[in-house]
């Protein structure tokens, strides 16, 4: 699959092992930076991610940060985007079945690269369910038509 991945300086750490790991498993992977562990500011790189998902160059796209809350907040504001700040297997699992969401974002600081492995795998792994959640999904997106 072809993945977008990018950090601020809190999640560059694990960004650049995710990638390794994400690349281990076949996938082509982008980074869209930072290069280094330099201070950043963290919408930069979300909107780097999300605009090369919403333009169809990645089919998803991985966020790292302290948290992941500011990556998320930051990708969902780009049109077409449904990202999801995930601490556990089974939301990311949950939030490509239910929600269809196409970025992830994940936290650097609390969360170890085991899990965070294991996130991915959920979320790449899983498809939409489709059915009563593509209407809901639906639902989200003449939202965002609506949106001035
Ligand atoms: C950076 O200190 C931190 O605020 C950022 O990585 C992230 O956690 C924001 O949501």
């Amino acid at each position: 699959m072809r993945i977008s991945i990018a950090s601020d300086h809190a999640g560059f750490e694990q960004k650049e092992a995710l990638k390794a790991y994400l690349a281990s498993q076949g996938h082509e992977v982008e980074d869209l930076g930072p290069a280094s562990d330099g201070r950043v500011d963290y919408p930069d790189y979300a909107a780097s991610v999300a605009r090369s998902v919403a333009a169809g160059d990645a089919e998803r796209g991985v966020l790292v940060c302290g948290t992941g809350i500011g990556m998320a907040i930051a990708a969902n504001k780009v049109r077409g985007i449904r990202a999801a700040n995930v601490v556990s297997p089974e939301f990311a699992a949950l939030c490509r079945e239910h929600n269809d969401c196409n970025v992830v974002t994940v936290s650097g600081r609390f969360v170890s690269l085991k899990d965070n492995q294991r996130i991915l795998d959920a979320f790449l792994g899983t498809d939409f369910g489709g059915g009563r959640h593509g209407g809901r999904v639906d639902k989200i997106v003449a939202l965002e038509q609506d949106a001035s």
